[in-house]
């Protein structure tokens, strides 16, 4: 039951409304006797005084016991509201106008008397002689009037009477009227409240019924929680979160997925790609090693080397395959220093000679106009020079070119080696980077794990730049990647 904000938030309401409620009652009654109090006080300020000199209680500076009396009894039936008493100079009650039982007190605390006879601000409540504890708004005046009074007139205002016939009243329509005006009027609020709760809690249960949709949907699937950009507020802000990081989840877990799925295929495929080489070079060894061969010495040696260029192409897969773990891995961290690229360019091609005039191609060098100094890992460099001059080997035909340039682009040096081969199918070229991708039209080369273009481009944005391949416009592949200029 307890379970939804609303719910919490309206029993907080209720106990709200409750205890203002108490608190407000508490508060007016006592204010409200407070204030009747001083009223009252203030009122009949005189009343004692006015009573000793209207019913001529004092005559020669005596107590006239016999208009006492009359007084007493006088009042009893006049102004039953108040109640009549002479004190001794002690505080000590002398005589009273009430029923005898009903009086409780011998003495009366002088103090409050003293207060009023100075005049100190009101209400001042004085004891009431007919209860242990009460106190109550009063009037005096000392007896006879002057500094040698023998005692005081003490009148209790609002005495018993007057608190039984409150009473009564407290039942009667009226009080009944305001007191169901302050139970509609908390009533009022708190139905108020509890649909204005209503009203605010309700998108946070559609946030939270979006969030458990997209929970139950084991986080594949999300509706977004709609909202109205001008007025966002704090559920919305939360809400629009949400949508971004579910979104985001479901991306992640896609792309996780098709990770896995990647990381399947490249273990099948390297281990495919290391049987066959394995495969004939342990047909090849095991002829050799037959006892009684019939080979002659030729085709032995033949055989030799056929299985050394197996076990050379594995030395070579297994040397790639590790590289590139180790660069995947952040293991391998270049060492960047200013060099010029031009000369590393020269060295690369020097020693693509040999290899491009057996294969007739020929190697053509732009010389830059300028020389540009790079900010670079020379044996990284290097490393992907020769990945890229050997691939436009091997896919130049007799009489092809290669071309290598070198021109700045904004802060980088842009290195382009293109040749004229048949160039990249454009639906393999988004691929071409990832390992083991190699283009089955090209019908290239067994014999190549196709791991020279991704282990090219770790190195390349390992010294902060970046690789893209294309097909220049005279048909042949084009590969081209930056190297930060060294900054002036
Ligand atoms: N100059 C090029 N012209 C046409 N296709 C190319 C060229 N360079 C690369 N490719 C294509 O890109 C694929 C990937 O090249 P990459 O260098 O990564 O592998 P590889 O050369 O096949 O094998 P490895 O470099 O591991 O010996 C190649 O198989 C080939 O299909
Ligand atoms: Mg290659």
């Amino acid at each position: 039951m307890l379970h939804t904000l609303y719910a919490r938030l309206s029993l907080a309401l209720v106990g709200l409304f409750l205890v203002t409620g108490i608190v407000y009652t508490l508060i007016t009654n006592s204010m409200t006797e407070r204030h009747l109090q001083e009223i009252t006080q203030h009122f009949n300020r005189d009343l004692a005084q006015r009573i000793v000199a209207d019913r001529q209680l004092i005559i020669d500076g005596e107590m006239n016991e016999q208009a006492l009396k009359s007084t007493f009894s006088a009042y009893m039936d006049i102004n039953p509201s108040i109640e009549i008493y002479l004190l001794d100079r002690t505080g000590k009650i002398l005589a009273f106008s009430a029923d005898p039982g009903k009086v409780k007190r011998q003495h009366v605390d002088l103090a409050p008397i003293k207060a009023f006879l100075h005049g100190e601000g009101f209400p001042l409540l004085g004891d009431d002689p007919r209860s242990h504890e009460r106190r109550k708004a009063f009037s005096v005046t000392p007896v006879p009037a002057g500094d040698m009074s023998d005692g005081y007139l003490y009148v209790v205002l609002r005495g018993e009477e007057y608190d039984t016939a409150e009473q009564a009243v407290q039942e009667s329509y009226v009080l009944n009227l305001s007191a169901s005006a302050v139970a509609f009027s908390l009533g009022f609020g708190l139905l108020t409240g509890l649909l204005l709760f209503h009203w605010l809690t309700r998108r946070l249960q559609r946030l939270s019924s979006v969030m458990s949709d997209f929970q139950q949907s084991d986080f594949t699937s999300h509706q977004p929680f709609s909202r109205k950009p001008s007025q966002e507020d704090e559920v919305d802000r939360l809400g629009s979160a949400f949508d971004e990081m579910a979104l985001r989840i479901i991306d992640q877990w896609g792309q996780l997925k098709e990770q896995d799925q990647l990381r399947r295929e490249l273990v099948a495929q390297v281990s495919h790609d290391l049987r066959t080489p394995l495969a004939v070079l342990h047909g090849y060894l095991e002829t050799l090693n037959m006892e009684e061969t019939d080979l002659n010495p030729e085709r032995q040696q033949e055989y030799l080397a056929i299985a050394l260029r197996q076990s050379d192409r594995l030395k070579q897969m297994v040397e790639d395959l590790f590289e590139l773990a180790q660069l995947e891995a952040r293991e391998t961290q270049p060492v960047c220093e200013p060099m010029v690229i031009a000369e590393l360019v020269q060295d690369v091609m020097q020693k693509f000679q040999l290899p491009a005039q057996r294969a007739g191609v020929e190697l053509e060098w732009d010389q830059p106009e300028v020389q540009l100094f790079v900010q670079a890992d020379f044996a990284l460099t290097e490393r992907v020079l020769n990945n890229l001059i050997s691939n436009a080997l091997d896919h130049s035909q007799a009489e092809g070119r290669i071309r290598i340039e070198i021109k700045q682009e904004a802060s980088n040096a842009l290195v382009i080696v293109s040749d004229d081969g048949k160039g990249i199918p454009v639906d393999d070229l988004p691929h071409i980077f990832d390992p083991f991708y190699r283009s089955q039209a090209s019908g290239s080369h067994r014999g190549h794990a196709g791991l020279g273009l991704a282990i090219a481009r770790r190195m390349v944005e390992l010294q902060g730049g970046s690789i893209s391949a294309d097909n220049s416009p005279s048909g042949g592949a084009m590969f081209s990647f930056t190297l930060p200029l060294v900054s002036s």
